[in-house]
Parts: structure tokens; sequence; C-alpha cells
């Protein structure tokens, strides 16, 4: 099994809670990029992308997964876009095992609507509009998120399922 996994996908694909406990069951250690930003900025995404505006957020982005391919035993939920800035799904496959857990544009608008997460590319639109942006923005994103060395459904997915495929593979 790769030292280094990757969970890519979009906003509300499930990264964050599969991660935590794919690293649990394979005694990797769990690390989340959002949050590691956070904690090295003392600033929140939203105030991030506020203050700074995205093009910084994706350099700071950039930075962390640079230093996270460095390290070793890791499962590191991606943010939904970081695969598609500054050539970072080039380097995640060098480094590891990406996975791209695959929703459809209704199914990520219905959890990113239950979710309590603020995601400021978001913020303030309606469920039309959600769904608008999402379908917009998840075709741009697909030609890097296929890249990925599997493409799991992200129905009902289980960790599981996760460690099954990587043991297979
Ligand atoms: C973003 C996704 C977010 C976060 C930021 C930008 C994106 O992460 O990195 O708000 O561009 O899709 P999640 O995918 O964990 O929500």
């Amino acid at each position: 099994m790769d030292t280094r996994i990757f969970l890519i996908g979009f906003m509300g694909s499930g990264k964050s809670t599969l991660g935590a406990k794919l690293a649990r069951r394979i005694g990797y250690q769990y690390m989340d990029m959002d949050q590691l930003i956070e904690e090295t900025a003392e600033m929140s995404i939203p105030s991030i992308f506020n203050e700074h505006g995205e093009e910084v957020f994706r350099k700071w982005e950039h930075d962390i997964l640079q230093e996270l391919c460095l390290r070793e035993k890791l499962v590191i939920a991606t943010g939904g876009g970081a695969p598609c800035h500054s050539q970072m799904m080039d380097l995640m496959n060098t480094h590891g095992t990406t996975i791209y857990i695959k929703l459809s544009p209704e199914a990520l608008r219905d959890r990113l609507i239950r979710s309590r997460t603020e995601r400021p590319l978001i913020k303030g639109k309606s469920e039309a509009e959600l769904l608008e942006f999402i379908s917009t923005l998840l075709k741009k994103r697909v030609p890097f998120y296929k890249q990925a060395t599997h493409i799991v459904d992200g129905m009902n997915l289980q960790a599981e399922a996760l460690v099954g495929l990587l043991q297979e593979s």
C-alpha cells in the first residue's frame, strides 16, 4: 500500500469523514488539508478567501500539499479544488495513491445543503443556483479528478470498501 493516500472530489463528497475512518482502519495518520491551512494561517477558510482571495488560498494549499508529500503513512482529505490548480493532481499522483469519490451534482447539492461547514464558493446560493453552480464547476473539474488512481462511487460508500480497494492494488 502506498504511504500516502489522497482522497479527492468535489465539496461535500465525504472526503473528511471517510478519510478519518480510513486512516483509523489502516493505521495511518489522518490529515485534512483545509484544517492544516486554517491552523497555519490562524484564519478560517472563509476569512482567507475574504482577506487574501482565492489565488493566495491556492498557493497556501499547494505549499501544504508539498509538505505533506514529504511525510509518510498519511490519509489526506484534500480540498475540492486542490487537484485542479497548480499541478497538484500530478504532485499527488507522483507521491501516492489518489481516490476520486464520485457523486452526481444532485447528490452533492443535497449534501451541501445539509452541511454545516462554511464554504466561501457556495455561500448565499439558493438551491437552484447551487445545482447550476455545482454542475458547471464539476464539468471543469472532472478532467482533473479522472486522473485519479481509483474512481469510486460515493453513494453509500464505506471506509471498509476503500480498505479493500487499497489492499487489492
Ligand atoms: C474548495 C473546497 C473546500 C475548501 C475551499 C475551496 C473548492 O474544501 O478547500 O472552500 O474549491 O472546491 P472541501 O472540498 O473540503 O469543502
